[in-house]
């Protein structure tokens, strides 16, 4: 075998692999690209930051408590049956498993079968992108004491 055909074998066993992960449910790779990818659709993308993330009387975020969960400080300007008070921590994803997240960010549903209640968005990411997300979270220190 020459060196084209070499790269040849390794990207399609790469690939390979890579489908067989997505096929079987499993968040795709651990990779620095993917936790970066994760870190990109949650600080820019999803704004997750924005209600999950605590920030001090100056309304600047306090990054030592980055994704540590946050009481909500806006409200809905129209009667909402549910509407919850605070958002948990995400950093560590503490009580979930990538796969929970993976199933909660592309079906909205959580470990219960339930819908979160707003404002929590019902992401529909495609599983790689929550994947994505999964890794990065799970990448950060969790609050301590969790
Ligand atoms: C607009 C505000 C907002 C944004 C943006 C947001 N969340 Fe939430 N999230 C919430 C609130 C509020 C809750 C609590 C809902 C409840 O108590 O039922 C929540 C709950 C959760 C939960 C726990 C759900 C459960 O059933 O226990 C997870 C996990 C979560 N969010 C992840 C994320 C991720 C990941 C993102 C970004 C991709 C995100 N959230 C973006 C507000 C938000």
């Amino acid at each position: 075998m020459n060196g084209k055909h070499i790269g040849v074998a390794v990207a399609a066993l790469v690939l390979a692999t890579l489908s067989a992960s997505v096929a079987a449910g499993e968040p795709t790779g651990k990779s620095k690209g993917n936790v970066a990818r994760g870190k990109y659709i949650v600080e820019q993308v999803a704004m997750c930051t924005d209600c999950h993330s605590p920030r001090n009387e100056r309304g600047e975020f306090i990054r030592e408590r980055w994704l540590h969960g946050a009481p909500l400080d806006f409200k809905n300007t129209v009667p909402m049956p549910k509407w919850a008070e605070a958002a948990p921590p995400l950093a560590g994803l503490p009580g979930w498993s990538e796969k929970e997240l993976v199933t909660l960010l592309t079906t909205g549903k959580d470990q219960k079968g339930e819908q979160p209640d707003p404002p929590m968005p019902p992401y529909r990411m495609t599983r790689d992108d929550a994947g994505a997300v999964a890794a990065y979270l799970k990448s950060l220190p969790p609050p301590s004491g969790k």
